[in-house]
């Protein structure tokens, strides 16, 4: 695996055509899923700045804390419940700009402003979720969802 990551400058696709061969040779030949979570989290940390990035793994009937970078969160999260919990439930990415609207959201940073959350699928079944959050207002589009779902699906092949 490489051993630095090279950020990239120029738009959001940009960055992210730019991180996703790095990501990609990063996980390579690691199949150890909290390795590569972790590596993950601190790529996409570095090279975008968000204010949180990680990931949420489903444990019965919640979400519990996995890797990540950024400020302590909470720790389970029901299903159905907040951002995380509804993306789990709704099987889909939910975009989020403007948290303080969304029905439920659980602050975990009274700093953060917008959210996006990508389900995790294995055999058909959600397993987890990548979950980002920004101070910026309505930070996240439909290119974040895109690129952060190939991302999600190489780090769990189905
Ligand atoms: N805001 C999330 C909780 C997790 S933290 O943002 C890290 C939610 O509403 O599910």
């Amino acid at each position: 695996m490489a051993e630095t990551l090279q950020t990239i400058a120029g738009s959001r696709q940009e960055q992210y055509e730019g991180l996703i061969p790095q990501i990609a040779a990063l996980i390579e030949g690691e199949n150890n899923l909290v390795a590569n979570m972790a590596n993950v989290s601190a790529a996409l940390k570095e090279q975008f700045n968000w204010l949180w990035v990680g990931f949420y793994l489903v444990e019965d009937t919640e979400l519990v804390l996995g890797p990540f970078q950024g400020p302590i969160a909470c720790t389970r999260i029901r299903y159905g419940r907040g951002v995380c919990g509804s993306a789990w439930e709704a099987q889909r990415t939910l975009v989020v700009d403007d948290v303080e609207k969304f029905p439920g959201h659980i602050a975990c940073s009274s700093l953060s402003r917008s959210e996006i959350v990508v389900p995790v699928f294995q055999h058909g079944s959600v397993v987890g979720v990548l979950d980002v959050d920004s101070e910026e207002p309505a930070h996240f589009t439909e290119i974040d969802a895109r690129y952060l779902e190939e991302i999600v699906q190489l780090l769990f092949p189905e």
